[in-house]
């Protein structure tokens, strides 16, 4: 199992029998490493409404003739954008042959701004994804300020490799995701989120190290990079 870090937000999965993408924001992105049109995936998982994680979400579904999993309000939008969804709401595990996601509640707003005729869309409420895949629990928070509840979530859940934002500004920043990753009991931890945009630029690698402090292990990707499960088992091994 392979994870591809597109920048931003922006997580593809790909097993031998199965690929996802989170949050594919890829196109006016100035620091995505691929086009929409080369993305392959079975499904895309959108954890809420804000263009920087939808943008290129009608075309990747549509071209792959893929699944597209979100909270209702953003599935029922996607639909009329011509994508095949799956709404499904806070709570809530949908399982497909070779995953299961649940969906985690995210402290963050949700919505999509029609610039051109000045609407905002409201689109239910921003969420995250735990996912069930190639043997590994792994926790994608979509955008969220730090939240006590995640403490509940990390005894409920054994989370292998959590992607947290660490930008700031808009989601947490460096020291709540420290806490985060923390509370969670993140084994492993990646960095999303951040140096996209010059309001959000963060040190990914003293983030690291931070973690590493407190023996959490974890990887800054640089978007176009790619992280094997292979890499993440060998480091959790490793004492
Ligand atoms: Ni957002
Ligand atoms: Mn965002």
């Amino acid at each position: 199992m392979k994870f591809n870090y597109h920048g931003h937000s922006c997580i593809e999965i790909q097993t031998d029998e199965v690929s996802l993408i989170i949050d594919p924001f890829l196109t006016n992105n100035p620091v995505a490493s691929v086009k929409p049109e080369e993305i392959k995936v079975d499904y895309v998982l959108l954890t809420h409404g804000h263009d920087d994680h939808i943008l290129d979400a009608p075309q990747i579904a549509k071209q792959n003739n893929a699944q597209l999993i979100s909270i209702v309000e953003l599935a029922t939008y996607m639909s009329w954008k011509g994508a095949q969804t799956v709404g499904m709401n806070l709570g809530g595990t949908y399982k497909t042959e070779h995953f299961q996601v649940k969906m985690i509640q995210a402290l963050h707003s949700s919505s999509y701004t029609e610039h051109d005729n000045q609407n905002i869309v409201y689109l239910g409420a921003a969420a995250g994804f735990i996912i069930k895949i190639g043997g590994l629990t792994i926790l994608h928070s979509g955008d969220t300020a730090l939240f006590s509840d995640m403490k509940m979530i990390g005894k409920r859940h054994q989370i292998d490799v959590a992607f947290l934002p660490i930008g700031d500004h808009f989601t947490m920043g460096p020291e709540d995701a420290f806490q985060a990753a923390k509370w969670l009991g993140a084994r492993y931890v990646v960095p999303i989120h951040y140096n996209t945009f010059p309001p959000i630029r963060q040190d990914g690698e003293l983030f690291i190290n931070r973690l590493a402090a407190k023996g959490i292990k974890g990887k800054a990707l640089n978007p176009g990079e790619s992280l094997s499960s292979k890499e993440i088992l060998e480091a959790l091994n490793k004492r």
